[in-house]
């Protein structure tokens, strides 16, 4: 099976209302992220999406490099919601439900949340999403968001020594090839399930559901942020989707931006 996009199947049987009508594609862009922020600037209109082949300065959180070899899927969703600035981030766990969801459906995976961004399978990334807002005072411009899932490449051949540890891929998982194209579709009719969902009756039904899927609640974690090191027990993620720590000397805090890792 190749593994290069076929530009022409991505809209193929694509059951969505707005999701993917608008489809720009490209084999080689710096970021799919960049790309669709400056199109969302001159007025490109919500559902609009940008998939490159390979991305040669894919973005992470926390403007980490992102590694995107031909064969991953690298997408950008454009999105106008009607949001205060605080709640877009919510966005972030509407994606990382719908993968979710996507890829124990089509794979029987069992794929898990991870706060605030991730994909895991077997513990390691799969997926990761990037949110990122144009804003004009406390309005909400756009948002875009970002969605970074390694498909089909092998891990042990593409990443650097440190990611090969803590990351996993599609074809690894599932042994064979997937057909990147049906995954895409698959996907942005997840997302926009998802979205109206949200849209219509609010952050609660999508958080209970993501958490169902969070295998790291309930564990002891450390998180790295911004200020340095915790530890503590990972209690919820709140309705803001703050994480609830229960730090070692008993204090419960919540956490805005870090990343978890499970300790043993
Ligand atoms: C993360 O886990 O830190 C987020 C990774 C997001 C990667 C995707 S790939 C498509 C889009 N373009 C980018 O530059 N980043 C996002």
């Amino acid at each position: 099976m190749s593994t290069k996009l076929n530009v022409n199947q991505l809209q193929d049987g694509l059951c969505t209302r707005r999701f993917g009508r608008s489809i720009l594609f490209s084999r080689e862009v710096d970021s799919t992220n960049k790309w669709a922020k400056e199109l969302a600037t001159y007025g490109a209109s919500e559902g609009t999406v940008v998939i490159a082949e390979t991305q040669t300065k894919g973005r992470g959180r926390l403007d980490r490099e992102w590694i995107s070899p031909t064969g991953g899927l690298w997408f950008s969703l454009i999105l106008r919601p009607n949001l205060s600035p605080t709640e877009t981030v919510k966005l972030t766990f509407v994606a990382g439900l719908a993968v979710t969801k996507v890829l124990r459906e089509m794979f029987d995976l069992k794929t898990e949340t991870k706060w605030p961004n991730d994909v895991l399978v077997n513990g390691r990334k799969i997926c990761g999403v990037l949110a990122e807002m144009n804003t004009t005072g406390e309005t909400v411009n756009f948002v875009v968001v970002g969605v970074g899932v390694n498909v089909n490449f092998d891990v042990e051949n593409v990443f650097p020594e440190q990611l090969k540890k803590v990351a996993t891929s599609l074809e690894k998982e599932v042994g064979r090839k997937v057909k990147l194209e049906k995954l895409f579709r698959a996907l942005l009719e997840r997302l926009e399930n998802l979205y109206e969902l949200f849209i219509k009756e609010g952050f609660n039904p999508i958080l209970e559901e993501w958490k169902n899927y969070a295998g790291f609640l309930g564990c002891k974690v450390e998180v790295t942020g911004p200020t340095g090191k915790m530890s503590g027990v990972a209690l919820d993620v709140d309705y803001e989707g703050a994480l609830v720590l229960r730090l070692e000397d008993g204090t419960v805090k919540r956490v805005f931006v870090g990343d978890v890792s499970v300790r043993a």
